[in-house]
């Protein structure tokens, strides 16, 4: 974490878990546990029929609720699909885009990652854009190639003004639900990687200024060390979003 130049920002991805009722008793829980947070902002990223009950359960404190997924068009006939505007209407403030979950299982691609982040912008959603390797290729060598073709293909026709509102998630594929956790030292380097691949293509102030969070076994274990990293400002977490003891214990390891 850097607070001098950006914001240290925790979310919760709840992935295909809870219900509208389990969301609302689930939200009441974290806000108590989590208090009055006064380092980080707090993000819950929920299922779409639970946005509704955790925008009302979130209401007065600071906890801002996000989707996981939107479609990149306006309207029309994408049966099954959401759209930016309907999020935004029912008072959601982030979108997780491109989890490596949506590119494996959903057939999503670089291509549809970067017009759904355009659609959010748009709508006035801020993306969490997610990128990160597989075990082969970080045995094979091109992490590091492979995270900045993502970025750039994710950023493609992106202004220096709509980055502003840009989070990016470095998620290791391989450490996502596994309990296998990137080590602090992994984390750093591939976050910093991606300041770099940002300052090149939009220049040092914007890279200082934007927020990469660390996601992929994310627990109240190892949160502090890898919050410790200087270019780990904050976490994108699974599993340990479920558990409102374990989310705050995370919150308060980014509070320190
Ligand atoms: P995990 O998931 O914390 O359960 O590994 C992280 C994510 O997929 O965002």
């Amino acid at each position: 974490m850097n607070r001098r130049y950006r914001k240290t920002i925790i979310a919760g991805n709840w992935k295909m878990n809870k219900t509208p009722a389990e969301a609302k008793t689930l939200i009441a829980d974290i806000k108590t546990a989590v208090g009055k947070q006064k380092w980080c902002d707090v993000v819950l990223c929920v299922p779409f029929v639970d946005i509704a009950n955790a925008v009302k359960a979130a209401k007065d404190s600071r906890i801002a609720i996000g989707a996981e997924n939107m479609h990149f068009e306006k309207s029309g006939a994408f049966t099954g699909e959401i759209s930016a505007d309907m999020l935004k209407e029912l008072g959601v403030k982030y979108v997780i885009i491109g989890h490596s979950e949506r590119r494996q299982y959903f057939a999503e691609t670089d291509n549809t990652v970067n017009l759904k982040i355009k659609a959010a912008l748009e709508a006035g959603l801020r993306p969490i854009v997610c990128v990160g390797e597989t075990l082969e290729q970080r045995e094979a060598g091109i992490t590091e190639e492979h995270i900045a073709m993502q970025i750039k293909l994710a950023l493609a026709g992106i202004t220096a003004e709509q980055l502003r509102k840009i989070v990016i998630a470095y998620e290791p594929i391989w450490a996502i639900g596994t309990g296998k956790t990137a080590t602090s030292e992994q984390a750093q380097e591939v976050c910093a990687h991606i300041r770099t691949v940002i300052r090149n293509l939009y220049g040092a102030r914007l890279a200082r200024a934007i927020t990469v969070q660390y996601g992929g076994s994310m627990n109240a274990k190892n949160a502090a060390e890898l919050l410790a990293q200087p270019d780990v400002d904050g976490g994108l977490i699974g599993g340990a979003s479920l558990k409102a003891g374990d989310f705050a214990l995370i919150v308060e390891a980014a509070n320190q």
